[in-house]
């Protein structure tokens, strides 16, 4: 059993996470994992309560995964945690994530601050609470030092949008003269997304059991490799993290080219 074995001494998580690590290949973990936390509202129903109550537990479920992740070594957690088409779903429950959210950061911002958790944000600020709005600042600017873990927020997040959103900014650079159509490449584009500075995901994780990508960082997992669960996210553990990182590390990863053998 693993407690906290590779905790780091200056930025390690509560001990209370526990893995089972044997078998996993410490030198070849995954620096970013991506995660599509879904499964929350059936996991609700399915104990005969109501879908928000999934959410709350699904909250809980990221916070010991964060510190999973910490233990593990992992430098960054995208977790998709409102999209842009959420919006859609009935306005008591677009609430309750909201607030969930706003709670959330309060709540946590002294535990992210003492583990070393650096938060940020991707998706569009626009049309959020001030209040989430207001949480998401405190959040950064209280943990802008922290030099341990990346745990990014998809908060009003849609790949297409984040793309349309690079493309209007690098266009009106272009139209102020600022640069020069061609010299557009894959990197000035990587600028210009909301994922500014963050590695592609290695791995995306997708639980509740669908295989899509649901205008999930469309540009970034190009060539993340994919692992899915049918588990509902309230359910997900650590060792379910370990499972995903041991198949993770099973994938030859080729990029488009060939490994020479
Ligand atoms: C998908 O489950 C989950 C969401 C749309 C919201 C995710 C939110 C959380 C995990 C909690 C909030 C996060 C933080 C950081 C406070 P679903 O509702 O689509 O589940 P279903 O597929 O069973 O309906």
């Amino acid at each position: 059993m693993f407690k906290g074995l590779f905790q780091k001494p200056v930025h390690s998580m509560p001990s209370e996470v526990t893995m089972d690590t044997g078998g996993l290949d410490m030198t070849n973990i995954p620096q970013h994992i991506a995660i599509i936390m879904d499964g929350n509202g059936r996991w609700a129903k399915a104990q005969g309560k109501v879908r928000t109550f999934g959410h709350k537990a699904g909250a809980e479920t990221l916070k010991t995964i964060v510190r999973a992740a910490d233990s593990l070594g992992i430098k960054a957690i995208t977790a998709y945690a409102f999209s842009t088409e959420n919006w859609k779903r009935p306005v008591t429950e677009v609430h309750f994530i909201m607030e969930l959210l706003s709670r959330y950061l309060t709540s946590e911002i002294q535990e992210f601050k003492e583990n070393n958790v650096k938060v940020r944000f991707m998706g569009s600020r626009e049309g959020l609470p001030a209040i989430v709005n207001e949480k998401m600042d405190h959040a950064i600017e209280e943990t802008k030092n922290d030099t341990g873990i990346i745990l990014n927020l998809a908060i009003n997040y849609g790949g297409q949008a984040e793309i349309l959103h690079a493309v209007r900014s690098i266009a009106a650079q272009a139209a102020k003269g600022e640069l020069n159509p061609e010299d557009i490449d894959a990197a000035l584009f990587e600028d210009n997304l909301y994922s500014k500075g963050l590695p592609a995901p290695d791995l995306l994780i997708r639980t509740g059991g669908d295989m899509r990508v649901s205008n999930f960082l469309l540009w970034q997992i190009a060539y993340s490799e994919i692992w899915t669960t049918s588990v509902f996210w309230p359910d997900f553990t650590p060792d379910m993290l370990v499972e995903a990182i041991k198949v993770f590390q099973k994938r030859e990863r080729r990029y488009g080219g060939l490994i020479q053998k």
